[in-house]
């Protein structure tokens, strides 16, 4: 598809806003994208992905409404709500980053203007769009792994230490919308607990314990305080389980025919080699990108719209609300 009338605005050029100003520069006109940052310092970044791009160091769109309909906000979470808010009531179509807000009120307010507005209100949480994730979904739905019983997140790594905000609020969000994607429900129970070492009141590790309706459980692990990076999801059902480890350079996605089934009587175990699972090579932000801007053209509902976000978020409240209890008190 051509995305010559899809006239861009980006907001925020810094670490992970450089990778939509480039993967936006891999799929739109180079002429139809501004890119505006507080910082005067970031233009030159944004000039070696091209010459053709407009930056602007004024945050004052008001006088550049003409130039964009659409816009991605990668600027730093405190500032997502005021900035996506002003967007949508200029009749923007917005793609802001996660987490969509710091509170469930305000991403409440935000799905609301939206929906009020017609406009698509569009979530940046990648994983779904990875094709691995999808291919998981797809074996779910085709029942291949059975009755969906256990999922578990490890995000772990040594560095990319925030000040701003704790382990949880950086990496969990990933695995939040990834489970709640897979199991298609919102869970009855939030337990979470974590302990904070580098920094006094900011968890370095945390622990949340995610309990869905019909049985089926999940846990998430995330620290930036661990000796190598792992990235791994476990799904387990009563007929088989998957494995994706996106940190693994080949054999990413596995499926296992494993379990215990009852037989006369008893318990038996069942158990044969894994098979490794091929997917499509799509970047996970190209396939993001593409999704906005077709959700713009054919007026569809994203797949991380707002009301996803928002129900992430209100996991991500509830597992805060026990963190800072340091107990795993169900919310
Ligand atoms: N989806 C993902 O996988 C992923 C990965 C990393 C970060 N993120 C999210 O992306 C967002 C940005 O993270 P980052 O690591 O790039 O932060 P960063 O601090 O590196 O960059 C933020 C940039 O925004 C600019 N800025 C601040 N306020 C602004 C405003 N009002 N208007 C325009 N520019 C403004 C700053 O000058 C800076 O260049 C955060 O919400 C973060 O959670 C998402």
């Amino acid at each position: 598809m051509s995305y010559n009338n899809i006239k861009l605005a980006i907001f925020g050029a810094g670490r992970w806003g450089m990778n939509h100003v480039k993967t936006a520069a891999s799929l739109l006109p180079h002429e139809n994208i501004i890119v505006f940052d507080a910082d005067p310092k970031a233009e030159a970044k944004v000039k070696t992905v091209s010459e053709k791009i407009s930056f602007s160091s004024n945050l004052n769109f008001e006088n550049c409404l003409y130039y964009f309909s659409a816009a991605i906000v990668s600027t730093p979470a405190e500032t997502h709500y005021q900035l996506t808010k002003d967007l949508l009531n200029a009749g923007k179509h917005v793609l802001v980053e996660k987490p969509i807000t710091l509170y469930s009120n305000e991403a409440e307010d935000l799905l609301n203007l939206s929906l009020n507005h017609n406009l698509n209100l569009m979530v940046g949480h990648v994983l779904l769009y990875h094709p691995a994730v999808k291919k998981m979904k797809e074996f779910i739905e085709q029942g291949k792994i059975g009755k969906l019983q256990y999922i578990y997140s490890n995000r772990l790594n040594l560095g990319a230490i925030r000040s701003e905000e704790n382990i949880l609020w950086s990496f969990a969000p990933h695995d939040i919308s990834v489970i709640q994607y897979l199991v298609g429900d919102n869970p009855a129970g939030v337990y979470a607990n974590g302990g904070a070492f580098v920094q006094n009141t900011i968890e370095d590790s945390t622990l949340t314990i995610l309990e869905y309706p019909n049985n089926i459980k999940a846990h998430i692990f995330v620290s930036w305080l661990h000796p190598f990076k792992e990235q791994r999801m476990v799904v387990i059902g009563d007929k088989a389980m998957l494995v994706f480890e996106d940190s693994l350079k080949t054999e990413k996605l596995k499926f296992y025919k494993k379990g215990f089934e009852v037989k006369n009587g008893s318990i038996e175990k069942f158990e044969s080699d894994y098979e490794v699972i091929d997917f499509e090579n799509k970047m996970a932000l190209s396939e993001e990108h593409i999704h906005f801007y077709d959700s713009i053209i054919n007026s569809t509902k994203p797949l991380t719209d707002g009301q996803h976000a928002l129900e992430v978020l209100k996991i991500l409240e509830k597992a805060t609300k026990g963190l800072k209890r340091n107990s795993g008190i169900m919310e």
